[in-house]
């Protein structure tokens, strides 16, 4: 989200990993990014310019000394006006031309000029990555500021295996994100989450569990990265994959949730505790694998420690944490039961939802929920967990700023 209306451009320089580069500007211009692609010469042998001006919806630039072109806007310009400037794949000869300087070609110049934050994405035949060159190059680079993802490990256009290939455009997109919000509206600010369902152990092979997926928390998460956040997400198992740039601590149990929370709270500012934590355990954890008895089986079950409850406990004592958000899951009566949660926990938001819409709850990409707090409650219409985060945050960000204030 964090994209919308950005200028990027996208260098592509001559590697065969430059048809990925597509599948890259497409995802940019989808996430709403404007984006201009300069190439190389060398990038015009593997992808055609056409390519990329069929999914930018705008001008490839090449050609430094093009008639048609105005050489002292181009090159200054682009890299002036951009938020972010993207080289993928990043050629070694492109890495060696920008850690010396050099101008020779509309990619290289535009660099040179940029103002904008710089992402490489080294593509190259594993020895040249490995070569002592090319790893001083990186290094002069990294040293100046420049953002550097990859390469990954994998088969090689050479038929070799090793490290060199392009990181996928995905996780570029991602880094690109990540990149934009260290100047948003969270920056620096320490945010603990928590995402996924707990799991109770029966015995070695059986758990009793619940369906949270994890999406609330992981949508949470990443939000929170795009707005300079620097979050701490404390999961329960999924098979979701962590965000970039946000510190995973993987729990199973509601026993080892409390332990991981109450490890990290104390340095952060807000928590927001989307997880589905298991109210109850069972009282025994057998050794052994349970065998099944003609007769019924009978489990007795125990509390589990409340996460939310020990951390309004000791938030005065740890001092820093300033917010506390919680969520409800309810099947009735969902604001009445949300709000006397809010007030029995002693938190300054509760995100509720009733999990019996089918458009709503676990497993799902979208959430209808209520975001109820002291002073009021707002109704949000239906809408994707990452909005519904974004409207969290919003809501944490301008606690931090009042509570700032009421320090003064
Ligand atoms: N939670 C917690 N520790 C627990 C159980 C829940 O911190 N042991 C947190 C959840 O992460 C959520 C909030 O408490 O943010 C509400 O959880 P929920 O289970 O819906 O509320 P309960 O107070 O347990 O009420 P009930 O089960 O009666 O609905």
């Amino acid at each position: 989200m964090n994209l919308q209306g950005k200028r990027i451009v996208l260098g592509v320089s001559g590697g065969i990993a430059a048809y990925k580069s597509a599948d890259l500007a497409s995802r940019l211009v989808k996430a709403g990014a404007l984006v201009d692609v300069v190439m190389t010469p060398a990038a015009v042998q593997f992808v055609a310019p056409l390519t990329f001006q069929a999914l930018t919806g705008r001008p490839v630039r090449v050609d430094m000394f093009a008639p048609d072109e105005d050489i002292a806007i181009s090159h200054v310009a682009l890299g002036q006006s951009a938020d972010l400037m993207i080289i993928a794949p990043a050629t070694a000869n492109t890495i060696a031309k920008l850690a010396h300087g050099m101008a020779d070609n509309l990619l290289t110049t535009t660099a040179l000029a940029a103002r904008c934050p710089i992402l490489l994405a080294p593509a190259m035949e594993m020895h040249m990555w490995q070569n002592p060159a090319t790893q001083a190059n990186m290094a002069l680079l990294r040293e100046r500021g420049m953002y550097v993802i990859g390469p990954a490990e994998g088969r090689l256009a050479s038929g070799g295996f090793g490290l060199g290939r392009m990181v996928e455009p995905p996780e570029i997109l991602e880094e690109a994100r990540r990149i934009i919000g260290l100047k948003g509206d969270l920056a620096g600010r320490r945010l603990l989450v928590t995402a996924g369902g707990t799991r109770e152990a029966l015995d070695p092979v059986r758990f009793i569990g619940n369906r949270s997926s994890g999406k609330m928390g992981y949508a949470l998460a990443a939000a929170a990265r795009d707005r300079g956040g620097q979050v701490v997400l404390v999961s329960g198992p999924t098979w979701l994959e962590c965000p970039r740039g946000v510190e995973r601590v993987l729990v199973e149990s509601a026993q080892e949730m409390y332990e991981a929370v109450v490890h990290w709270a104390p340095g952060c500012e807000a928590l927001v505790m989307s997880a589905a934590v298991a109210d109850y355990r069972p009282k025994v954890r057998q050794e052994q694998k349970i065998k099944k008895t003609a007769g019924e089986l009978v489990l007795e079950l125990e509390r589990t420690p409340d996460i939310l409850g020990e951390v309004a406990r000791r938030r005065e004592e740890w001092g820093a944490l300033a917010v506390l958000v919680g969520f409800a899951a309810e099947t009735q009566q969902v604001e009445e039961y949300a709000r006397e949660k809010l007030l029995r926990k002693g938190l300054d938001l509760i995100v509720a939802n009733d999990v019996t819409a089918p458009d709503s709850g676990f497993e799902v990409d979208t959430n209808r929920v209520i975001l109820i707090s002291r002073a009021g409650s707002q109704a949000l219409p239906l809408m994707t967990k990452e909005e519904v985060a974004h409207r969290i945050w919003d809501f944490v960000r301008d606690q931090l700023q009042a509570s700032v204030q009421g320090r003064r």
